[in-house]
């Protein structure tokens, strides 16, 4: 039996296969390249030193995904595919809702046909919108300003009508928070196309010298330091706890569950500046610039469901997250492409 990670070739989705491979289950990608290339595969066979079966397959082709699980026995998916820039979703909101929603319909439609009703879902925090920090999964979600934040809140929808409709279904909604580092060997991590949206990969390129300076979005926010508070996780940390949801899952057959995946610790945006700088010995050139519209001042997750119903915890501080964040940057200047 096997696992099928849609989207696996990507950041998040490497090295949760890393984590699945190394804890000896058998792994299957559906992965279209929009946002990764195919040679992520090849290092995480050299990392874990095991064969992993890749198909390039978009999620919304039926007949590839027919084709996936004829060809495989498929116990469960972590369903990781989909598009995750908040500004470009905004200005192409029906390229989001076609990729995003439509994709996961066509997913969830072809695993009932093949009788597999396993899933792990990449949520996101941006379903909690404005509510108090810290956010707990029992809050009301769905206050969202953005379209590619409302794919996420409407797939937990459509999981929950799943759900209610076939007392077989067992679903995990992860709800990540800012998801940074890279794996220890320096082989995976994570390679955004063009100039970075999100704060650690822009970091990076200044540090090494591809970009000439970071641009903090707002000092003047009601934060210890003016700048916006997140909750950085190693992107490890995360990757693990698909694992403890896909063991959950099995051990409570007909659940529907949403988890916090965080560390539950706030850091300003000149926190991991400063953590970057010590890790790593590298300057990093910024300026204070204006707030970036739709940015939260601050959250932050209570991770006290995942600790305690999954078994699950954060075990790599912030030193890790920038000294694995910049050994992968070194090792791969040019990311994935060849030098
Ligand atoms: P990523 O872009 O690196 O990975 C997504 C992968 O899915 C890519 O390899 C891409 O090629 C593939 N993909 C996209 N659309 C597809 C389609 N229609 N068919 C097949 N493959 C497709 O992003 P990531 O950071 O690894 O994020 C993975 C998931 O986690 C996404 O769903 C994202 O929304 C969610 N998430 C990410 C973050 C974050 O900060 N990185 C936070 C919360 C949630
Ligand atoms: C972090 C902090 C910025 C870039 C986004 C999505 C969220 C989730 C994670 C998927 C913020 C500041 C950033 C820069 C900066 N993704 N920043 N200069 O916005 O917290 O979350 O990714 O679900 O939905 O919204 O992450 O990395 O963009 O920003 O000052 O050049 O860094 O203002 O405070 P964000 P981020």
């Amino acid at each position: 039996m096997a696992i099928l990670v849609t989207g696996g070739a990507g950041y998040i989705g490497s090295h949760t296969c890393v984590e699945l491979l190394n804890a000896g289950y058998e792994v299957v990608v559906c992965d279209n390249y929009c946002n990764s290339v195919p040679e992520v595969l090849e290092r995480i066979k050299q990392i874990t030193n095991k064969n992993i079966a890749g198909y390039d397959c978009d999620i919304r082709n039926r007949a590839g995904l027919e084709k996936i699980f004829s060809e495989n026995s498929i116990e469960a998916v972590i369903h990781f595919a989909g598009l995750k820039a908040v500004g470009e979703s905004t200005r192409e909101p029906i390229m989001y809702y076609d990729n995003n929603i439509s994709g996961t319909v066509t997913l969830l439609d072809v695993m009932k046909e093949y009788n597999c009703k396993s899933i792990v879902f990449s949520s996101s925090a941006t379903v909690y919108g404005n509510n108090p920090i810290p956010y707990e999964e029992t809050m009301v979600t769905g206050d969202v300003s953005n379209p590619y934040g409302r794919t996420k809140h409407f797939i937990e929808q459509i999981l929950g009508d799943v759900y209610v409709s076939d007392n077989e279904w067992s679903i995990s909604l992860l709800r990540y928070f800012n998801p940074i580092g890279a794996h220890e060997s320096g082989l995976i991590g994570e390679d955004p196309n063009g100039i970075p949206n999100n704060l650690m990969p822009y970091i990076s390129r200044v540090a090494i010298g591809k970009l000439p300076q970071l641009t903090v979005f707002g000092g003047d926010y009601d934060t210890k330091d003016g700048t916006c508070i997140r909750d950085y996780i190693h992107v490890v940390d995360l990757a693990k706890a698909h694992l403890c949801a896909l063991n959950k899952l099995k051990s409570d057959p007909h659940s529907i569950d949403a988890y916090n995946i965080g560390t539950g610790i706030g850091y300003s945006v000149l926190d991991i500046i400063n953590a970057f700088e010590d890790a790593t010995g590298q300057k990093v050139n910024y300026k204070i610039g204006e707030r970036r519209a739709g940015d939260l001042p601050a959250f932050y997750a209570n991770p006290k469901k995942a600790n305690e119903v999954l078994g699950w915890h954060a075990e790599r501080n912030l030193h890790d997250m920038c000294e694995d964040t910049w050994r992968f940057q070194k090792n791969n200047p040019n990311g994935y492409k060849k030098d």
